[in-house]
């Protein structure tokens, strides 16, 4: 499309966005979907963008396509919450319609709420691919305005090693009387993560480089996504890095979560780093956000799928979803998961299953039957090789999460669940993911699984590792069964609830 033609077709996009989401959302089959994770009333979603609290609800954003199930120019999708589970879906929130961001869209972003203002940062994304950060803003948290003077952080500002191409994500924080901006962006080398600072938002000045630019070795993606929080007096800074390297069991996907502890200094924006580590052990996590809770709890989210894999949802008219979200707490210099609190709101049927000792079998627990359900239990892990679940299981079909104890990890496969999962990179393991996990001492691992029709999250030994995937099992694979081979192995504690979001 020309660019007239484009910038006229796209003086109504917003309302043309909101008026086909209207008329085709209701048509969308739910049936097929998750429940309790947020999905796309319909169309595409990826990552979450501008997670924050605002005139009484929490506001998430996300990247959206309206119009189909696949990723294309970007909109912002909008919903709130009360309580991280239940969702109110509002009106699209951003539309690529200024020459800053006609081309491939309104790309990731966050929000501040500020004097009773709701402040959006945003990568608007020219028909030339050129990233630059513009602002938006909304007295009402529901109908936003652009800056006429966008974008606020043009690429002239941006110091020449780094590509005018490769600029964006911005995380927006307020230190003091003074904002900030992380922005992700890359070298020849390695992915880095820049800082800016602002008095008003609005003008905005280069302060420097979180890294030094050659730690990622042979990593030549850029570090998207970043975000900042504070916990036990530290720094958690997260980011997306793409074709980050693996390191053993971690960094094992295309593009991985990480997560570093440490301080950021903001007069130099050298981040010192203790301690990183990978967010999600899964196949399905990206781009995390968080949000201070009313209470004080850091609450995140992320975008449940992954680039660069086939999207199994597609015919059924949407792709994406976020987690389910979850508390952070960092222990020991670590960050511990845990679903939100708010999700017990929502079980019913609380189903509680008797001890069991399993001697190289498999025993079919029909309580724990379901694939929209809560499930726990702790492992004594025995004398057994291998010792776990399987759940959304049939015939020929199962999702396994299981201890190996030669590996000493907790393994994740769903290689046999239904339709697979392929990528474009034809020698990526898209069917098996461990983690590291070390019993208590005498041999107990705990498990809690979220299980909603297309994807299952496991936090494992109350919140020192989570994996999560998607899948997408056959029809009637509903079962569960705890098994133990080469060996003996314990199942106690045991209960399965359904959860229902109505
Ligand atoms: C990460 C990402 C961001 C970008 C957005 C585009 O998943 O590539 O860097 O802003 O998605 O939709």
């Amino acid at each position: 499309m020309k660019r007239t033609e484009r910038a006229e077709a796209l003086s109504y996009t917003l309302s043309l966005a909101n008026e086909y989401v209207r008329e085709h959302a209701p048509l969308s089959d739910k049936s097929k979907r998750p429940s309790y994770h947020l999905t796309p009333e319909i169309g595409w979603m990826n990552d979450p963008n501008g997670f924050c609290s605002f005139g009484g609800k929490y506001h998430l954003f996300w990247q959206y396509n309206p119009f189909e199930p696949k990723w294309n120019s970007m909109y912002w999708g909008h919903a709130a919450t009360k309580d991280f589970v239940k969702w109110e879906y509002l009106p699209v929130a951003l539309a690529p319609d200024k020459p800053y961001d006609w081309g491939y869209g309104c790309f990731s972003g966050s929000a501040r709420a500020e004097d009773g203002k709701l402040y959006l940062l945003y990568t608007g994304v020219d028909e030339d691919a050129v990233q630059q950060q513009c602002l938006a803003f909304s007295s009402d948290g529901v109908h936003f305005k652009k800056y006429e003077r966008n974008p606020v952080i043009p690429s002239s500002k941006l110091p020449e090693v780094y590509p005018i191409k490769e600029f964006r994500d911005p995380f927006l924080f307020r230190r003091g009387d003074r904002y900030y901006a992380l922005i992700g962006t890359k070298t020849e080398l390695c992915g880095n993560i820049l800082l800016y600072r602002s008095k008003d938002m609005k003008r905005w000045k280069y302060v420097g480089a979180l890294f030094g630019g050659d730690e990622g070795g042979l990593n030549k993606g850029v570090y998207e996504c970043p975000a900042l929080f504070e916990a036990d007096g530290k720094d958690v800074l997260m980011y997306s890095a793409q074709f980050l390297p693996s390191d053993g069991n971690r960094f094992v996907n295309i593009h991985s979560s990480v997560y570093l502890v440490g301080k950021l200094d903001l007069t130099s924006g050298k981040f010192n780093a203790d301690y990183m580590g990978e967010t999600d052990g899964g196949f399905d996590f990206y781009a995390p956000q968080t949000v201070t809770a009313a209470d004080g709890r850091t609450v995140m989210t992320a975008w449940m799928q992954m680039w660069d894999r086939d999207y199994v949802t597609e015919s059924d008219g949407f792709v994406g979803s976020m987690i389910l979200p979850r508390e952070l707490v960092l222990k020991d210099g670590k960050l511990y998961q845990y679903p939100v609190r708010e999700i017990e709101n929502y079980r019913r049927e609380e189903r509680r299953v008797p001890d069991l000792v399993l001697d190289e079998e498999e025993k079919e627990i029909s309580a724990l039957r379901g694939t929209q359900k809560e499930i726990q239990f702790k492992l004594d892990t025995g004398t057994a090789e291998r010792a776990g679940i399987r759940v959304f299981s049939g015939k020929d079909c199962a999702l396994s999460v299981y201890y190996d104890r030669k590996a000493g990890t907790v393994t994740l496969d769903r290689g046999t669940c239904g339709k697979l999962i392929r990528g474009a990179f034809p020698e990526t393991n898209f069917a098996t993911r461990s983690v590291r996990i070390a019993s208590d001492g005498n041999g107990v691992l705990s498990f809690r699984l979220f299980l909603d029709r297309t994807g299952a999250e496991v936090f494992l030994n109350d919140g020192a590792a989570t994996i999560t995937a998607n899948v997408y099992p056959d029809r009637e694979a509903e079962n569960a069964s705890f098994f133990a081979e080469g060996g003996s192995a314990r199942f106690f504690g045991v209960v399965g609830y359904e959860i229902e979001v109505k």
